[in-house]
């Protein structure tokens, strides 16, 4: 990809360096729920401190629209980041400030002033072209962090040279935001599998009904281009779903929903179609729950995915948000080759093969 690394630094020495890093964790009253974002970082912190660095770290915390709220503090990360490395500042919320998602030039050079060098870590919000991101490499010698690196190699090198047979398991609730992920897999996977509530515009785009499940019917036509394709093999698609009706009735329907149903989870013949492939993959990218994991009545689906997903011998890769999340709920993470830190960056860098934060690192005069 052509970054510069921490290696093309100059000597960090007693110098002061500004490291950007993706510390937007899941948080609930007060406490994290999942600190793999922070404990991440500590590769990069700990190359630089070992060179006598001296860091100050910022992050964005959820979306506070630029103005400080108490609820999007900084304090139970900075607390977290004291337990792993206690000499490291963090900043507060770069989103308090207007100019940070404006990438305001005058936000930059506030964000940079006294700072020698500047290190991008924040793999998860490198596709967006804020201030923080995209700024200081224009100012000051920069490269990109050992987690930064790392997931732009695994998810990189997946889609250059695969090993086959290469299976993606896609799921979620929006089909709209898979498309282009999808465009990008299918002439490179050998299966492609459809779960999570996106696969019921896949079933009205083959004339079956879906009951009141969650539906984009302006995606339809594009959900038929991909079935009517020159790939349309290579699809895999619920056959059939777990679903609640009245009463919170539960119940598996198989090629249709009826009407005051919503299909909520892949239902279990699904669910060994999805798997078949996976014993002998040489390449896994799951992204996206299969069902409604949250609710234990809908989470099957997400569990044997993931469980097969883990137990298999092909190089794994999940790539983040909520099936990171569904990976942890379920204790699998250690089992997983690589867990990505980034949820939409990992699909933009899938996408689009590049990201704004990478090609700001690129530009950086010691690159
Ligand atoms: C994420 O969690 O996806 C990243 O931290 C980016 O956050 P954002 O979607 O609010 O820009
Ligand atoms: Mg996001």
């Amino acid at each position: 990809m052509g970054l510069p690394l921490l290696e093309d630094l100059p000597d960090p020495r007693g110098k002061k360096v500004l490291l950007r890093a993706d510390f937007n964790v899941p948080i609930t009253n007060g406490h994290i729920d999942d600190d793999l974002r922070i404990t991440a970082a500590m590769p990069t912190i700990e190359w630089l401190q070992e060179r006598g660095a001296d860091i100050t770290a910022c992050s964005h915390l959820g979306r506070p629209n630029g103005a400080p709220d108490e609820k999007y503090s900084m304090d139970p990360v900075r607390e977290r980041l004291k337990q792993l490395a206690p000499s490291v500042e963090l900043m507060e919320n770069l989103r308090f400030d207007p100019g940070e998602e404006a990438n305001d030039p005058a936000f930059v050079d506030k964000l940079i002033r006294g700072f020698d060098m500047y290190v991008n870590d924040a793999f998860g919000a490198s596709h967006r072209a804020h201030a923080s991101v995209v700024g200081p490499p224009k100012k000051l010698p920069s490269a990109a962090g050992r987690l930064l690196a790392k997931e732009v190699e695994v998810l990189t090198g997946l889609i250059e040279r695969p090993m086959h047979p290469f299976v993606a398991i896609l799921g979620g609730s929006k089909v709209s935001s898979k498309m282009g992920v999808i465009e990008a897999l299918i002439d490179k996977v050998d299966h492609l599998a459809i779960g999570g509530a996106m696969c019921f515009t896949f079933w009205l785009a083959q004339g079956m009904s879906v009951g009141d499940s969650l539906v984009e019917p302006d995606w339809v036509d594009a959900c038929k281009g991909f079935l009517d394709g020159p790939s349309k093999d290579k699809l895999m698609i619920p056959t059939d779903v777990v679903a609640m009706g009245p009463d919170e009735e539960v119940k598996v329907f198989n090629g249709s929903v009826p009407d005051g149903w919503k299909g909520l989870d892949i239902g279990p013949e699904t669910t060994l179609a999805f798997i078949a492939p996976l014993e002998r993959a040489g390449t896994i990218l799951w992204n996206g729950p299969m069902g409604m994991f949250e609710d234990p009545r809908f989470q099957e689906g997400t569990v044997d995915v993931a469980e097969a997903v883990a137990d298999s011998h092909g190089f794994s890769v999940v790539g983040g948000g909520d099936s990171a999340a569904a990976v942890a709920k379920f204790g699998l993470q250690f089992r997983i080759d690589h867990v990505s830190t980034g949820g939409g960056a990992s699909l933009e860098l899938i996408e689009k093969g590049d990201l704004p934060g990478l090609e700001a690192l690129r530009k950086a005069s010691n690159a």
